[in-house]
């Protein structure tokens, strides 16, 4: 197991590149079963989790080769089971469903794991699937699927905004014969990023970035090149890191318009941001004070910024109040932010931040989940001491590079493996 021991005190400065979006990856990744030509994707992130991916559309029969941030997949997929131990690592295994369903008239697929934050059902996936005509079995820990005169497009009607039911969808309309209405549909910049894609390989969608995509099946799609969109969501974690330790960072290949929640709280906040066309710079923040957030789907608060967010509230001036709406269980990293001498009380989906004036002292933590993980560091960044933070795989799963991008910037952290 990994750890990384990082001493505080030391202002981010400098320029960051944000890699591409991993959940924007993932979905383009799949979409790659839904052609037997070659689909290029370019800005690639190099993590463990694309890696895994990659592995598991290998195993359903795909040629890949993933070099330099680049992943060419090509061929037909000739077996249809995603197993156990592959989408168990990952929930967004579960986005093979759709392209094969759609492609293969057949797909076995097991039920995911992924970030312990949560219950995370996939009832969502399994209805969109099902209102396109699939017939739908729960066996064996196993979602297994069936269409085997194809799929027909139809209305799907989410109760809950889902990011990833609305890509599943979106894979499988595309080859569905009709037209296929998805009302109340994500509006993530990840979803867009897909519709783009599938489009260059001959869909025809039109509405992604809306409540309601519409999308009319073709028979087939074809290769294509894609760069995948910048990772807002690592941009967001780098704009709180710098504002945490009183740096001054430019973020490049960094998208303003995919972080207007963010900008717009941490400007009240008190964090000077500017940006243009393609990069994001917070200077030196003055003074910084406490300001209420609640998360919700794009366009609002990512809960995926949530913990990051309340590590910067740990060090500011007065109390926040952070409403987590989008999954149970997301405040994992608060006990641990706790060790670090962060004032924190948790109300159900609530947590009240108390800024503490002297800020936070290094401490043994242990990751928890993915955005838990980073929030650690960044709280670590800003600390007093050190700090070490144990399973930190986690981190890896999102954030390429991290240690090195960071430590380029003035941060003093180094990785250790047990015994080393
Ligand atoms: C994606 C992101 C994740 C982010 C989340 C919300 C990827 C790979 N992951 O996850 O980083 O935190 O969006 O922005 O893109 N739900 C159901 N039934 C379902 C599916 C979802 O009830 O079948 C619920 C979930 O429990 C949650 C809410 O819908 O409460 C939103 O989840 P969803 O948008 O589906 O998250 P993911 O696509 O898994």
């Amino acid at each position: 197991m990994a750890q990384l021991h990082i001493t505080g005190g030391q202002k981010l400065e400098g320029e960051i590149i944000v890699s591409g979006a991993k959940n924007a990856a993932l979905p383009l990744l799949c979409a790659g079963l839904m052609t037997d030509e070659t689909l290029t994707l370019t800005n690639m992130p190099d993590l463990s989790d694309t890696r895994l991916m990659a592995r598991l559309l290998a195993n359903h029969g795909l040629d890949i080769d993933f070099a330099d941030n680049q992943i060419t997949l090509g061929g037909a997929a000739t077996q249809f089971d995603a197993p156990y131990d592959l989408v168990s690592a990952m929930r967004a295994s579960v986005l093979v469903l759709g392209p094969l369903l759609a492609c293969y008239g057949q797909a076995r697929v097991s039920l995911p794991g992924g970030c312990a934050i949560g219950s995370r059902p996939v009832d969502l996936h399994i209805k969109a699937m099902q209102s396109l005509g699939a017939v739908v079995e729960l066996a064996d820990g196993y979602i297994q699927a069936r269409a085997p005169h194809g799929l027909k497009g139809a209305d799907i009607m989410f109760q809950t905004v889902s990011v990833g039911a609305t890509e599943n969808a979106m894979m499988a309309a595309v080859l569905a014969s009709g037209q296929t209405k998805i009302i109340n549909a994500a509006r993530e910049p990840e979803i867009i990023d897909l519709g783009e894609c599938l489009n260059k390989m001959g869909a025809k969608i039109t509405g992604h970035g809306t409540d309601i995509i519409t999308i009319e099946g073709v028979e087939k799609l074809h290769g294509a090149t894609h760069a995948v969109i910048p990772d807002r969501i690592e941009a967001g974690s780098f704009m709180i890191g710098a504002a945490m330790t009183g740096g001054a960072l430019t973020l490049r290949n960094a998208k303003a318009e995919h972080l207007s929640a963010l900008i717009a709280v941490l400007t009240e906040v008190g964090v000077i941001i500017r940006h243009g066309d393609d990069w994001i710079a917070v200077d030196k923040s003055p003074s910084l004070k406490a300001v209420d957030i609640e998360t919700a789907p794009y366009p609002g608060f990512p809960t995926d910024l949530q913990a990051q967010y309340m590590a910067l509230m740990s060090v500011v001036d007065g109390y926040a109040r952070i409403s987590e709406t989008i999954f149970e269980n997301r405040f994992m990293h608060v006990p641990e932010l706790m060790r670090m001498g962060a004032d924190i009380d948790i109300e159900g989906s609530l947590a009240i931040v108390r800024g503490r004036a002297g800020g936070l002292t290094g401490a043994p933590v242990r990751a928890t989940d993915l955005r838990a993980s980073i929030s650690l560091v960044l709280a670590a960044l800003c600390a007093t001491g050190t700090t070490e933070i144990s399973e930190i795989y986690h981190l890896d799963r999102g954030y390429a590079d991290l240690e090195a991008r960071l430590k380029m910037c003035g941060a003093h952290m180094t990785r250790t493996t047990d015994g080393g």
